[in-house]
C-alpha cells in the first residue's frame, strides 16, 4: 500500500509538471472570461477591411511573421524603444509588415469588455482567421489561450523568416524547423492569393528567371522598373489581388508566380503535383488551409502562467 501511494504521488506530480509545462490551447478558453471576443473581432475586422481589403492580408501576414519567432506569442507587435528592440525593424518586416493599427483598435475594445483578460498573440490569431474568411475564404476554429511574450528577438526575426528569394530545399527547411511539412509549406503559401509585394523582391525575377511567362514579366516590368521603384506594389495573385481563392495555384502552373519562392513550389520539384491538384480543386485547398492554420497557430504558444496578458500590444506591462 506504501508503495502503491509513493506511485500515486509520483504519477500526480508527473502529470501536474505536464500541466503547467505544456498546457494546451482549448477552443473556449475565454468562453466565460470574455464571451464577447469574438463578435468584437470579426466587426473590427469586417469594418477594417471594408475601408482598405488588403488589411486582410496584412494581418494574415503579421500572424505568420509571429509564429515563426519564437512562436504565436505576440512579439511582432512590440514596438522598439530605447531600451528595448523588437522585430518590427527586422528585415523581413521592416517598411514591410503592416496592420498594427486595427490590432490597436481590436486590443482597445476587447479590453473595454474583458478588462486584462484576452492576450494580444489570440487577438492576431482570430484577426488572421477573420480576415481570410471576409475576403471570401475559409473559417476555421482558433484553440485560444496563447499569453503575450515579455521578449522578441529581431536576430531570429531575419534569420527564421523564409526570403523571397528562397529555392524549395531552403523553404521546406525553414517550415520543418517549425513542425511543418513541405506540403504545410504548399498550402500556407496560398495566402499569397490575397495582397502585395514590393518591386524590390521581384525584380530579378521578372527581369532574370526563364520559368517565368513573358506576357507577365512585361506586366510586371511595367511598374518595376530595372533601377528605382523598390516599393513600387504589384498584387501577389494577379487574378484576384483581393479575394481568397486557388487562383495562386493557377498562377504557378501558368508560371506567374511573383516571387522566386512562389514558382519555387511549381518547377519541376516535389511540390508540382499538389500545386496542380489545388489549381483545380478550390474546396480542397480551403479545407487544407484551414488545417494548415490551426496547425500554424499551435507552434511553441505561451500558456499557463507563462508570459502575460499585455495591456497594450505594443509595449511588455
Ligand atoms: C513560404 C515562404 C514565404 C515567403 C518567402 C514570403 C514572402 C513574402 C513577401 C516578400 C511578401 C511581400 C512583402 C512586401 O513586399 O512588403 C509577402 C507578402 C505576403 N505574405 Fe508571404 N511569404 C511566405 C509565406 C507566407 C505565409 C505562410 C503566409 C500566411 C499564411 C504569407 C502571407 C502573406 C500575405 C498575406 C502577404 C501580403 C501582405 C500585404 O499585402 O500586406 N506568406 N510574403
Ligand atoms: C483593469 O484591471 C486592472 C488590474 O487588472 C485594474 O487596476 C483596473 O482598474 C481595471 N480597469 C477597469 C477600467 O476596470
Ligand atoms: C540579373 O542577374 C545578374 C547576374 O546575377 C545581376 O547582376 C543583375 O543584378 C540581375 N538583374 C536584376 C534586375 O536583378
Ligand atoms: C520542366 O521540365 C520540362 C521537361 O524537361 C521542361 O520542358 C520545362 O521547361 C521544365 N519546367 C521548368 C519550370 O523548369
Amino acid at each position: 500500500m506504501a508503495t502503491f501511494m509513493k506511485l500515486f504521488v509520483i504519477l500526480s506530480i508527473f502529470s501536474l509538471l505536464a500541466c503547467s509545462t505544456n498546457a494546451q490551447l482549448v477552443n473556449n478558453f475565454y468562453g466565460t472570461t470574455c464571451p464577447s471576443l469574438q463578435t468584437i473581432v470579426r466587426n473590427k475586422m469586417t469594418s477594417a477591411i471594408k475601408t482598405e481589403p488588403r488589411i486582410g492580408a496584412s494581418i494574415l501576414r503579421l500572424f505568420f511573421h509571429d509564429c515563426f519567432v519564437n512562436g504565436c506569442d505576440g512579439s511582432i507587435l512590440l514596438d522598439d524603444t530605447a531600451t528595448f528592440t523588437g522585430e518590427k525593424n527586422a528585415a523581413p518586416n521592416k517598411n514591410s509588415a503592416r496592420g498594427f493599427e486595427v490590432i490597436d483598435t481590436i486590443k482597445t475594445s476587447v479590453e473595454a469588455s474583458c478588462n486584462a483578460t484576452v492576450s494580444c498573440a489570440d487577438i492576431l490569431a482570430l484577426a488572421a482567421r477573420d480576415g481570410v474568411f471576409l475576403l471570401g475564404g475559409p473559417t476555421w476554429v482558433v484553440p485560444l489561450g496563447r499569453r503575450d511574450a515579455r521578449t522578441a528577438s529581431q536576430s531570429a526575426a531575419n534569420s527564421q523568416i523564409p526570403s523571397p528569394f528562397s529555392d524549395l530545399s531552403t523553404l521546406t527547411t525553414m517550415f520543418s524547423a517549425k513542425g511543418l511539412t513541405a506540403s504545410d509549406l504548399t498550402v500556407l503559401s496560398g495566402a499569397h492569393t490575397i495582397g502585395q509585394g514590393e518591386c524590390q523582391f521581384f525584380r530579378n525575377r521578372i527581369y532574370n528567371e526563364t520559368n517565368i511567362d513573358t506576357n507577365f514579366a512585361t506586366l510586371r516590368k511595367s511598374n518595376c522598373p530595372l533601377s528605382g521603384g523598390d516599393t513600387n506594389l504589384a498584387p501577389l495573385d494577379t487574378l484576384t489581388p483581393t479575394s481568397f481563392d486557388n487562383n495562386y495555384y493557377k498562377n504557378l502552373v501558368a508560371s506567374k508566380g511573383l516571387f522566386h519562392s512562389d514558382q519555387a513550389l511549381f518547377n519541376n520539384g516535389s511540390q508540382d503535383n499538389l500545386v496542380r491538384s489545388y489549381s483545380t480543386n478550390g474546396a480542397t485547398f480551403s479545407r487544407d488551409f484551414a488545417v494548415a492554420m490551426v496547425k500554424l497557430s499551435k507552434i511553441s504558444p505561451l500558456t499557463g502562467t507563462n508570459g502575460e496578458i499585455r495591456k497594450n500590444c505594443r509595449l511588455v506591462n
